[in-house]
């Protein structure tokens, strides 16, 4: 497909209700789609979100409520569903990896790979960490407790089904040396090139016996054994959007994927297991996975297993939609860790939102209203005011420094990019500030007060189309305001928020 955009963010667990981390991967997706479709015009995004609904943690947690798994997952979605509503996220698709689209399809997948011979039978001995379903080999590092998170481990020996990584080792990291781009930020880039150039991989156990867990797709050829819950929801991404043919030929008007958007956790599953994945497929590698940084508590990465969360919906409810949008994107650049913290929540919807930009629009309202009857003033032949003059082609610049900010180049840098805006917006309250128009009234100066206040609400338009991506909402409650002759002044955008 033409100029086509194919954007994702990871499946989210179903084992319990989503937090900030899991809104930040989706409202930045939901941000570039948006940016992509107005701003860049690109006729063809698409953007896709869902669940993962298979796996030990979910059919446990499913047992400690009572409820069968099915029951459980059909409950969990809508918190997920309800809450990208709420956060007015634009996603296309959603898929839920029990669905039979999803199900089915990847049933075939194994059978092609099974029968190419990159899936084999073998016997699994050793660790286990539940809570990550992964499996930790027999060693003298592995001392009961899980390498990565810490808890502890459980002893398995079982027959199980294994996915040839060790054979696509060499051609992954060719791959990699030969794609710049396909993994990103480049730390994440040297972090997983080096992990391949120093450990030898091991092929995958994608299967677990019925037995132990039977919450997941069931193997074809394996009657006693359901997929491992990462190889089942990694296909999702093309799952969502394409079919085999009869010659096991993939077709997809959308794949490959643009951008996979995921949170640096799951690095490894995204930059090794999935091109692997692929690749046995015969299928095209996404052309970037992007793993940006965590939201944290204290020292510790915010997650669900800890507990440490603070709730989109509690923060939504007492703040509003679009100063958390703005607040997530704009605190921390994509890529890095940051603390949350509701302080500086505060401080920046009171500087940023209220005082800036809600400011900005409420004080030009308000003189449209009070000097010209609500009618807005024509464009000037002339602009003659040298800071109307610098705000003007600094207000034409953002498309271009938008267009930069928003790239793979400058690993999508969102808090940038509403920096950029920010300094507009900054300057066209400095224009205010220093005319100080009430002097023009009292002087008569007619023409020099009709330019001015047309500047303004020129800016505050075009200001109105580079947040939109941002914060769909107040664009939409400005664009409202101001119509084409006449506004239509509103209570202020941003209530400052008492903080003590
Ligand atoms: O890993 N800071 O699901 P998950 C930033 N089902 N982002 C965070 C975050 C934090 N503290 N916590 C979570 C899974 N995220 C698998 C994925 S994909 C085929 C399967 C975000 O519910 C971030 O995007 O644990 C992270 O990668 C994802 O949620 C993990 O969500
Ligand atoms: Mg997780």
């Amino acid at each position: 497909m033409a100029d086509k955009f194919y954007i994702t963010t990871p499946l989210y667990y179903v084992n319990a209700s989503p937090h900030i981390g899991h809104s930040y991967t989706t409202i930045a997706a939901d941000c570039l789609a948006r940016y992509m479709r107005n701003l860049l015009g690109k006729e063809n995004v698409w953007f896709l979100t869902g669940t993962d609904e298979h796996g030990q943690k979910i059919q446990r947690q499913a047992e400690a409520e009572g409820l069968t798994a099915q029951e459980f997952v059909d409950r969990m979605v809508l918190q997920f569903k309800n809450l990208w509503q709420r956060l007015d996220i634009s996603y296309d698709d959603f898929i839920r990896t029990t669905e039979r689209r999803h199900t089915e399809f990847v049933q075939r997948a194994l059978e092609i790979i099974y029968k190419k011979g990159d899936i084999y039978e073998g016997k699994y001995e050793g660790w286990y960490c539940t809570p990550c379903e992964t499996f930790w080999p027999m060693s003298k590092d592995v001392a009961y407790l899980c390498p990565d998170c810490k808890r502890p481990l459980e002893k398995i020996s079982e027959t199980n089904y294994f996915f040839r990584l060790s054979k696509y080792q060499d051609w992954l990291i060719q791959y990699i040396n030969k794609h710049p781009d396909f993994i990103r930020p480049s730390s994440r880039y040297e972090e997983v090139l080096r992990f391949l150039e120093l450990n030898k991989l091991n092929d995958l156990c994608i299967s677990r016996p019925k037995g132990r867990l039977s919450w997941g797709i069931p193997i074809p050829f394996a009657k006693g054994h359901v997929t491992y819950v990462w190889f089942d929801a990694l296909i999702n991404y093309i799952s969502a959007v394409g079919s085999f043919d009869s010659q096991n030929n993939y077709h997809s008007e959308w794949w490959p994927a643009d951008l996979q958007l995921i949170g640096k956790d799951i690095l490894r599953q995204h930059a090794i297991y999935w091109p692997i994945m692929l690749k046995a497929l015969d299928i095209p590698a996404p052309k970037t996975i992007f793993a940006h940084g965590w939201w944290l508590m204290g020292e510790s990465k915010m997650s669900k297993s800890k507990g440490n969360v603070v709730s989109p919906v509690e923060m939504t409810d007492r703040f509003g939609v679009d100063a958390f949008r703005y607040f997530i994107l704009r605190d921390i650049p994509f890529g890095s860790d940051g603390n949350f913290s509701e302080e500086s929540f505060m401080k920046r919807l009171n500087a940023d939102l209220a005082n800036d930009l809600g400011n900005l629009v409420y004080r030009t309202l308000t003189m449209v209203e009070k000097y010209f009857k609500n009618i807005i003033p024509p464009q000037p032949n002339r602009i003659k005011n040298n800071q109307a003059k610098m705000i003007i082609s600094k207000t034409e610049e953002l498309s271009k420094t938008l267009k930069i900010s928003l790239s793979i180049t400058r690993d999508y840098n969102f808090s940038l990019a509403l920096e950029d805006i920010w300094e507009v917006i900054n300057m066209a309250n400095k224009y205010i500030e220093d005319t100080k128009p009430w002097n023009l009234v009292k002087e008569n100066k007619t023409d020099e007060l009709k330019e001015f206040i047309f500047v303004l609400i020129d800016t505050i338009r075009k200001i109105t189309e580079f947040i939109y991506p941002f914060i769909p909402q107040t664009a939409g409650l400005i664009k409202e305001q101001i119509g084409q002759e006449k506004i239509n002044k509103g209570k202020p955008l941003f209530p400052r928020i008492k903080t003590t």
